[in-house]
């Protein structure tokens, strides 16, 4: 028998516990995707902050272990707790400066730079505690990167040694700032090696990145991209040099959490062969944000962060750049003041047309995935993107950049519609064809059926990882 590997999974959020975005869907899933492969065979197991909010669930946790962790000044008692979900032993770290944060992520950029600190570091003393052979330390984004910084900072302990690391870039331009503080403050030297620039030898994902054995962004594209200057964030020269070490690996669906034939979410279930069914679901939508139920008006819908990234302004201008055009919108999320604001006003303006619901709702998000048309994505940059996977299985066709995992999972004119430029003209451009070609039934349908055909499991991208991990393992 091949031996086990040992994988501990770090992420600051996780479904089903804590959920703010799409890191959450990729740490609540992939570890258990992973698990499920029969060759190689993965113990994955997964470390998490005790945010506030999952301590509700502390009824079913364990205590595991605790210890004193390193801080310049006093140490910081760690308590760690345990549970078992999915077949999967969870960790969650609980101790200084995690006690008194509120919300997973805050406004204050500093503060969140010390609790991620404090959870990387305890992480990894974690890995060099338990009574389990740690053989990857698998991080994910700013907030968990400098676990691997240490871990390769501390190469001479023999604890440590032998353990390789992964890094999984979810988003690039958020990189935990400048952080000599929480550096200083674990004992960690900042870097001194050239080849990352002066500026990022103290900031939390690229000392992640500089450190990781192998990295990973969560699409072909978006790992092409992030060598380039407009995508690259000023690392683009570095990550260059790190090509060697760089795959992009798109990012899968939990398929049997978002499935149109079961979602308790939707009015009638439907699938491929039962398309019929779906309208029950767009009138269920209009009447529930009390819009005419009329199945001719092809209807938008948008879910997700309400932010710059997502594109939600040049979304908002397009649609009021079409009123000689018929069509209604139903925008969900939060995020941004500013940019709720201004969905808000659409529906202030558009009163019969648009409804802008400027709050987290995943059962309004279900629904608009299963009766909304045509589904607006026109991200400024995406690395992977969940909804226009989540979109087309569900009948939605995406109208999306042509950028990042966008690019790599819509097929344009087949499965969706894709704008080449971060532009109002190139995507108003689009928006037409997708609105020309809606009173064409059996063209829409067959894009629907394209779409809805689409394998977008985990199945693929956990035999990439596990590749991944199988040639870290072979080198000595
Ligand atoms: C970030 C990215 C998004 C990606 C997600 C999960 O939220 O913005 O594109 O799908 O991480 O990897």
């Amino acid at each position: 028998m091949p031996p086990t590997i040992n994988v501990l999974f770090l992420a600051a959020e996780a479904e089903p516990f804590v959920k703010v975005g799409g890191l959450a869907d990729v740490a609540g899933s992939l570890p258990g995707a992973l698990r499920r492969l029969e060759k190689p065979i993965l113990d994955v197991r997964l470390a998490l902050p005790l945010h506030t909010a999952i301590q509700a669930e502390s009824a079913t946790l364990y205590p595991a272990t605790s210890f004193d962790l390193y801080r310049r000044g006093g140490s910081l008692p760690v308590q760690v707790f345990q549970l078992k979900r999915g077949g999967i032993p969870v960790y969650f770290i609980s101790g200084g400066p995690l006690h008194a944060a509120r919300t997973v992520y805050s406004t204050d950029l500093a503060a969140d730079r010390e609790k991620y600190a404090f959870f990387s570091l305890a992480a990894l003393e974690l890995a060099r505690r338990l009574d389990w052979r740690v053989d990857i330390l698998h991080a994910n984004d700013w907030h968990t990167a400098l676990s691997l910084y240490a871990l390769k900072s501390r190469r001479s302990d023999p604890l440590l040694r032998r353990i390789r690391s992964v890094l999984t870039l979810h988003n690039l331009p958020y990189m935990g700032g400048e952080g000599l503080d929480v550096l200083s403050a674990y004992g960690l030297a900042p870097l001194e090696d050239e080849s990352l620039p002066g500026w990022a030898r103290s900031s939390p994902l690229p000392l992640g990145l500089w450190s990781a054995d192998r990295i990973a962004a969560v699409s072909p594209t978006y790992a092409r991209e992030i060598l380039t200057p407009e995508f690259g964030c000023s690392l683009e020269g570095f990550l260059e040099g790190r090509g060697d070490r760089l795959a992009g690996i798109l990012n899968g669906l939990d398929t049997s959490a978002f499935d149109p034939q079961t979602d308790p979410h939707l009015a009638l279930h439907f699938d491929a062969a039962s398309l019929e069914n779906r309208p029950a679901n767009k009138s269920a939508l209009q009447a529930k944000l009390g819009l005419d139920q009329d199945p001719r008006l092809p209807l938008f819908g948008m879910v997700g962060r309400v932010d710059p990234q997502k594109g939600v302004d040049l979304a908002l201008e397009a649609l009021r750049r079409l009123p000689h055009r018929r069509w209604q919108a139903a925008l969900l999320g939060s995020g941004v003041p500013e940019l709720e604001a201004a969905s808000r006003q659409l529906e202030a303006d558009f009163p019969a047309r648009a409804r802008a619901v400027t709050r987290y709702d995943p059962a309004l998000g279900r629904l608009i995935y299963g009766g909304s048309d045509i589904f607006l994505m026109p991200s400024r940059y995406e690395p992977c993107g969940l909804a226009q996977m989540i979109a087309m299985r569900y009948g939605s066709i995406p109208l999306a950049r042509a950028t990042g995992g966008l690019k790599d999972t819509i097929r344009d004119g087949a499965t969706g519609f894709l704008v080449p430029e971060a532009s109002l003209e190139s995507l108003l451009s689009v928006t037409s064809r997708a609105l020309d070609l809606y009173p064409e039934k059996g063209k829409w349908e067959a894009m629907q059926r394209a779409g809805m055909a689409e394998d977008f499991s985990w199945e693929r991208p956990a035999q990439q990882y596990a590749a991944l991990y199988q040639s870290l393992m072979e080198v000595v």
